[in-house]
């Protein structure tokens, strides 16, 4: 696999982190959002957006999820790595996604979060992938509605490369390559099976 086309360049996703945090801001009106970052993905947007609230006192905990592996396809298998250290009863809890591609992921965080009777859940997601299926997903925030590529950077990652880039590129097979090139294109074709 070899990083193609820059999708969102640094500059855009400045500006939808800053719209999101307006829209954070106007909704709270002043009360407290405990900002519940997903590992690992979402960390540098849960940073930019934290710095751009101006009105909202903030507190931030971390989740940790695994669904991917370290390929480009969905297990589908959703388990929890690491816990919160905040208790999340009667919190306004914001969950930050670096992006749903089948909602799997989410669907599972907010089973989990909504049996500890924290105040409203929202979610607030960079990304989202334009696939059917994940229509359903309820999603409050979003920055970003995309096609159905694979990408990386500002924080997301293929098998844990590529999250320091400061913008969003398309992750592409190689051209000509041998196996790994094949592999890529097995790849996308099971990441399509797999959503059926
Ligand atoms: P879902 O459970 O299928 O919605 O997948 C969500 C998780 O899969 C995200 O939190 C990401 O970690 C990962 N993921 C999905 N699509 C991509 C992508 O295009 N690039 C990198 N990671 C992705
Ligand atoms: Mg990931």
């Amino acid at each position: 696999m070899k990083l193609g086309q820059t999708l969102i360049d640094a500059a855009t996703l400045d500006a939808g982190v800053a719209r999101i945090a307006a829209e954070i801001d106007r909704d709270q009106a002043g009360r407290p959002a405990l900002l519940v970052g997903i590992l690992k993905g979402s960390i540098f947007f849960l940073c930019d957006l934290a710095k751009k609230l101006e009105t909202t006192p903030v507190s931030l905990d971390f989740l940790q999820v695994s669904s991917y592996g370290s390929g480009t396809k969905s297990s589908g298998n959703v388990r929890l790595q690491r816990d919160l250290s905040t208790d999340v009863a009667g919190r306004d809890v914001i969950i930050v996604e670096d992006i749903v591609d089948t909602g799997r992921t989410l669907t599972k965080i907010i089973e989990l979060l909504g049996t500890r009777h924290p105040k409203s859940v929202k979610i607030c997601a960079l990304l989202k992938k334009k696939i059917a299926g994940n229509e359903g997903i309820p999603v409050d925030y979003l920055g970003f509605t995309i096609d159905d590529h694979f990408v990386v950077g500002y924080g997301l990652d293929y098998a844990e490369m590529y999250r320091n880039l400061p913008f969003i590129g398309i992750l592409e097979p190689e051209p000509e390559a041998g196996n790994e090139g094949r592999e890529a294109a097995n790849a996308k074709r099971e990441t399509a099976e797999s959503r059926r």
